[in-house]
Parts: structure tokens; sequence; C-alpha cells
């Protein structure tokens, strides 16, 4: 198939690349290099520069691409994400997040690309009553961020059934680990995630964790969440977008592991590789205490498992962390 990736120079966005490429596909990426890097983009990859938010950028690459061969899939990774930010910044967080779906969206319907991939989050589930999510269970989200999610959720689904569209939407868990070629990571230079910020503890770049809450209702006081690794979790999209195209059905599935970890565990995992310093500081705003996925569906429908564990996340994230301290040196 071939494949317009918008925001393939993020994280997300160049695994996913990565991994249609080592599966024969062709891609396309999108991007403006707001928070992405061209360094990220995949060296097979045509890449376009351009906004989500400006239709004309999208339907140029479109338009380029039909000369050759039509766009098969667009997949949408050009979404603004921490959850904090959103908070204070409401209005470009819809701005971007829904505004430029539903750009993206006309694009799609005035070129005539049927499927789409979409990038959702846990979020959606806001704290939720019974901590192990499945895809029927209500949405209630606490934060902008989930609630563009959300609202992209609601109008690709709209959109589809008004201009006979296939969806394979896919809501994550928490993210984590580098490709295996190291090319490629979460290199943000605000970082906010448990992982990485535990590597770049260990690597000496910063002082000691801090371990946000110790008096949440689990097993050790901290909070308990489903990790996945990047790779498994841009395979997921290869089969979705495979499934979406061949069978004309529309999709909405989790993308966790099923288990948890709590924030000490992982901890206690990285400290049998790694030495650091942590120490426990008060809960951070807005942190539900559980939250894992019910990835059952995924797991029948796209015959999807991931296969790597939380150690190799770790470990990846620690490499890819090391190389680029090693090339900044
Ligand atoms: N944590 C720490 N110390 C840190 C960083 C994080 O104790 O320095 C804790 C957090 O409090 C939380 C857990 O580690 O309990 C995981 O936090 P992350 O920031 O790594 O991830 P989140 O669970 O907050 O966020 C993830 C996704 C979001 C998504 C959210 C849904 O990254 O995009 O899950 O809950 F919105």
């Amino acid at each position: 198939m071939k494949v317009l990736v918008i925001g393939g120079a993020g994280y997300i966005g160049s695994h996913t690349t990565y991994e249609l490429i080592r599966a024969g596909h062709e891609v396309v990426v999108l991007d403006n290099l707001s928070t992405g890097r061209m360094g990220a983009i995949h060296a097979d990859a045509r890449f376009f520069w351009g906004d989500i938010r400006r239709k004309s950028d999208i339907t140029k690459v479109l338009l380029a691409e039909e000369k050759t061969r039509p766009v098969d899939v667009v997949m949408h990774f050009a979404a603004k994400l921490v959850v904090p930010e959103s908070v204070l910044k409401p209005l470009e967080y819809y701005e971007n997040n829904v505004e430029g779906v539903r750009t993206m969206l006309e694009a799609m319907v005035d070129c005539g690309v049927k499927n789409i991939v979409f990038s959702s989050t846990a979020a959606v589930y806001g704290e939720p009553d019974n901590p192990l999510c499945s895809e029927d269970d209500p949405t209630a989200p606490i934060n902008p961020y989930g609630e563009t999610k959300i609202a992209s959720e609601q109008l690709i689904k709209w959109v589809a059934a008004a201009h006979g569209m296939n969806y394979c939407i896919l809501r994550y868990f928490n993210v984590a680990g580098a490709d295996q070629s190291l090319r490629i990571g979460l290199d943000k230079d605000q970082l906010t995630h448990l992982i990485p910020l535990i590597m770049q503890s260990a690597l000496g770049m910063r002082e000691k964790l801090s371990i946000f809450g110790s008096d949440y209702p689990t097993s050790d006081g901290t909070c308990i969440r489903d990790y996945i690794h990047v790779t498994d979790l841009a395979q997921a999209h290869v089969s979705g977008a495979q499934h979406i195209l061949d069978t004309g059905d529309s999709l909405l599935l989790n993308l966790g592991s099923g288990k948890g970890f709590s924030v000490k565990e992982v901890v206690d995992a990285a400290l049998e590789l790694f030495d650091f310093n942590y120490e426990f500081a008060p809960r951070r705003a807005g942190d539900p205490a559980k939250l894992i996925a019910n990835s059952n569906r995924a797991r029948e429908i796209l015959g999807w498992e991931p296969k790597l564990s939380l150690t190799d996340m770790i470990k990846s994230d620690y490499a890819y962390r090391k190389q680029l301290q090693q090339d900044t040196d």
C-alpha cells in the first residue's frame, strides 16, 4: 500500500514509517517540523514540508502522488500531546488537533482517499471506575488533550459515514522505547514521561528521579500504567491499515500490553540494569491511579501481540539516549 504519514518526523510517526518500509510499503511523509526532525524521516520515504491546518499543503501531496500511484491510506500523527500544556493552551490544542483533523479529512474527501489511521489515546477514558479499559467503556477526558482526541474521533466517524470512508482509530496507552536501529527515539527538549526521565537520571543528565505520589490506592502506593514498546505499537498501525484496506471495515482499538506496572516497579526494573537516585514527591495533578488496556480486540481482529517487554523499552530508550548524549558531546 501507499501511505501518507502526516507527522512522520515525530516519535511515533517516524517509528511507524520505519515499520511500513520494513514491511515493503511505500511511504510519503508530510510534516511541518515543529517538533519532529528531518533526521528522523526514513531515507526511503518521500518528504514534503507542510502544515496539517492548511488544506492546500495536503491536497498538493495527494495530487502529486496520484500521478504515479494514488495514496491508499492517510495516517495522522501530527497532534500536540502534552497534557499540562493542553490545560494552559486549550485554544492551541483545539486548533492544531481538531481543526487539523478537519482540514485533513476535507483534503482526503476532495482527493478521494478513503482510509484513515488515527492516533488516539488512553486519556479519553479520564479516571475510569474500572481501570481495565475496553473500547466500549464510557469516555470522560479530564483535560483538553483528551477532549481534542474524542472530538477528532467523533469527527472522523461522522465524515467516514457521510463519505464512505474507513477508519482505524488506535488508543495508545503508555508508549516507550526506541527503534532497534537507534536512529529514532523520543527526543523532545522537555521530557515528561517516566521511562525517558529514569534514563536521563541513569545517564547523569538529571540529579534524580521524582516518583509522583506514594499514597495511591495501589499495591505499593504508586500509579499503575500499561507500557507498550513503540515498535509493537508501530506494527499495529501497519496491520490496522492493511485490515481496513482489505476488508472495508472500520476499527476502534486499544493498544496496550494488558499488563500493569507501578511506577515503583518500573524504577526497580531499571535499577536492575542501571544506577540512579530517586525520591518520593507529591502527587502530580491529573494522574489516575491505575490505567490498563484491555487489548483483546486488537489481538482478535488483527492477530496483533506485543512482542517486546518493559526491559526492552528501558534498554532501548537508554541506548538511544546514550547515543544522543555522545552525539552532542
Ligand atoms: N511519573 C513519575 N515521575 C516522573 C514522570 C512520571 O512518577 O518524573 C509517573 C506519573 O506520575 C505517572 C506515571 O509515571 O503515574 C506515568 O507518567 P507518564 O508521564 O510517563 O505518562 P502518563 O501516564 O501521564 O501519560 C500517558 C500518555 C499520555 C496519555 C496518558 C493517559 O503519555 O499521552 O498516558 O493517561 F494522555
